[in-house]
C-alpha cells in the first residue's frame, strides 16, 4: 500500500483552500498536482459533516476519464485506505458512511445539469475552469447553499490560459469580468500558483524534459503556470467577409434586436433564427442618440420584437426612466438577461462564425466594419483613439448571439425560436 505525502506546495494549498477566502483557484502547469490535492481537501470536508460536493468541468467525458476514474481512486486509495465507500455508477457520485455525496459532472450534459442544480451544495469545485464560460460559473454558484456547518467554498483549477479570460480578471486582477469594476469582496478570492517541478515526486522526469521541449507558449503555460499575453489582434478572427456576408431575407417569426445603449453612437442589430443560424437582417446605427430615438427608428423601420440588450441598461436611465422601462413602452419584449464576461461573447461569436451560422446582410456596413476592426488591446476591446466608434455594434450582435446560442449549459428556457 503506497503512503500518503503531500508536496511541499500541497501542504501550502491546503492552507489556502481551508483560509477564510471563499473562492480559492489553483492554478499553474499539468501534473502539478492541483487537481489531486482539491479532491483530497473535498474528500475531508466531505468526512467532517454529512454534506453534498460537486465537481464540474466542461464536458462529461472529460471528467469522468480524469476525476471519476483516475484521480479520485488514486486519492481515496493513497489518502483514505481505510474508507469504507459506495460509488452510485449510475447517477455519478460517491457516499461516504456518514451519508456525504460527492457529484460529478459535465456542464455539456443540459439535462444532468438540471438535475444536479437543483440540489444545494457545500463546494463547487470547477475543474480545468479555463474551459468554462463565466456564466456558466455564474448558474453553478447559486447551488452553494447547503444548510450545514460547513464554510461554503468554491475551489478551481486550471492551466492558466490566456490574460483576457475570465479567472485572470477575478483571480488575479480582482476585477469584475463583467461590469469591469473591482470585485466587492478581494479578501474572499484567493489563489497560488503549483507547476510541475514542485510535484516531481509522483510524476516522471521524462515528463519535465517533454515540457522543456515544447514551443515557448506551452511551455510557459503547462510547465511554468504563466498566463498568456496574447499578441494584441483582430476580436473577430473567424469573421471572412467572403463566407459569413450574404443576402438574408426575412421570415415570419420572431425578430431578435441586439442592443447596446451607448449615447454616441446608440446601436442595434436585428436578427432572426433560421434553420439553426442567426441571420443579420439589417442594423441600426445612431450618432448622439438616446433609447426614444432607437425605438421610434426600429418601430419606423417595422422592427418590432424581442430585444436583447446590454443588460446594464435595467438600472441605467438617462431621463428618469431606465432604458428597460422606455423599450417595454414602445412594446419590445425584454427577456431575462445576463451580460457574458467580455472574452465569452467574443469568443461565441467567433465560434458561431467557424460553424458558419452566422450570416450577415451587406447591408450592414458598420457591423462588417467593425468584426474586421475591433482588436484586442491590453487583453480589452479596443475603442480608444481614432477607433471609439468601433465596438458597439458588435457588441450588441454579442448580446444577442450570446442569448441565441451561448457557450456552456442551457439550464434557463429560452424564447421561441430557440437553436438547439
Ligand atoms: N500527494 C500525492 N501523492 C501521490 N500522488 C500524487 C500526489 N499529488 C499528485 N499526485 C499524482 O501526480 C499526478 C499529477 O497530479 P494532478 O493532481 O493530476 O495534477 P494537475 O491537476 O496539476 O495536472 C497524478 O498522477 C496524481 O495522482
Ligand atoms: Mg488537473
Amino acid at each position: 500500500m503506497s503512503i500518503f505525502s503531500k508536496t511541499i506546495i500541497q501542504v501550502k494549498a491546503i492552507i489556502l483552500l481551508a483560509s477564510k477566502a471563499k473562492h480559492i483557484m489553483l492554478y499553474g502547469g499539468s501534473r502539478s498536482g492541483k487537481t489531486f490535492i482539491i479532491v483530497f481537501a473535498i474528500i475531508v470536508r466531505a468526512c467532517k459533516v454529512k454534506s453534498r460536493h460537486v465537481m464540474l468541468r466542461g464536458t462529461f467525458n472529460s471528467i469522468k476519464t480524469s476525476i471519476w476514474l483516475d484521480t479520485m481512486p488514486k486519492v481515496l486509495s493513497i489518502a483514505f485506505p481505510k474508507l469504507i465507500y459506495h460509488l452510485n455508477k449510475t447517477d455519478y457520485y460517491l457516499i461516504l458512511p456518514n451519508g456525504s455525496e460527492i457529484w460529478i459532472c459535465g456542464l455539456d450534459d443540459d439535462k444532468r445539469v438540471e438535475k444536479i442544480l437543483g440540489k444545494e451544495f457545500s463546494t463547487i469545485f470547477f475543474n480545468e475552469c479555463s474551459q468554462l464560460a463565466y456564466s456558466s460559473v455564474q448558474i453553478a454558484l447559486t447551488r452553494l447553499a447547503e444548510k450545514n456547518s460547513l464554510k461554503k467554498k468554491v475551489y478551481y483549477d486550471e492551466n492558466p490560459p490566456s490574460k483576457k479570460h475570465w479567472s485572470y480578471w477575478v483571480f488575479i486582477k480582482k476585477l469584475c469580468p463583467i461590469e469591469i469594476e473591482p470585485i466587492e469582496d478581494p479578501e474572499n478570492y484567493a489563489s497560488m500558483v503549483m507547476n510541475p517541478k514542485d510535484n516531481m515526486e509522483n510524476i516522471d522526469e521524462d515528463y519535465l524534459k517533454m515540457l522543456a521541449k515544447m514551443p515557448k507558449k506551452e511551455r510557459d503555460r503547462f510547465m511554468n503556470g504563466l498566463f498568456g499575453d496574447d499578441d494584441d489582434g483582430a476580436a473577430y478572427y473567424s469573421f471572412d467577409r467572403e463566407v459569413h456576408v450574404a443576402e438574408t431575407k426575412r421570415l415570419p417569426g420572431t425578430l431578435f434586436i441586439g442592443m447596446d445603449f451607448n449615447v454616441m453612437p446608440m446601436t442595434a442589430v436585428v436578427c432572426q433564427v433560421i434553420n439553426n443560424a442567426i441571420h443579420v437582417h439589417d442594423e441600426v446605427y445612431l450618432e448622439n442618440s438616446d433609447t426614444y430615438k432607437m425605438s421610434d427608428s426600429l418601430i419606423k423601420s417595422r422592427y418590432v420584437g424581442t430585444v436583447i440588450p446590454d443588460s446594464t441598461g435595467k438600472n441605467r436611465s438617462t431621463s428618469g426612466k431606465s432604458d428597460f422601462d422606455i423599450l417595454k413602452g414602445y412594446g419590445f419584449k425584454i427577456p431575462h438577461v445576463f451580460n457574458p464576461a467580455q472574452t465569452d461573447r467574443v469568443n461565441n461569436v467567433n465560434r458561431l462564425l467557424t460553424e458558419n451560422r452566422l450570416i450577415i446582410n451587406p447591408k450592414c456596413k458598420k457591423l462588417i466594419a467593425d468584426l474586421e476592426q475591433v482588436s484586442w488591446k491590453d487583453n480589452k476591446l479596443d475603442q480608444k483613439g481614432a477607433n471609439k466608434m468601433l465596438t458597439h455594434i458588435s457588441d450588441a450582435l454579442g448580446y444577442a448571439c450570446w442569448h441565441l446560442d451561448k457557450i456552456g449549459p442551457k439550464v434557463k428556457p429560452i424564447e421561441i425560436g430557440r437553436m438547439r
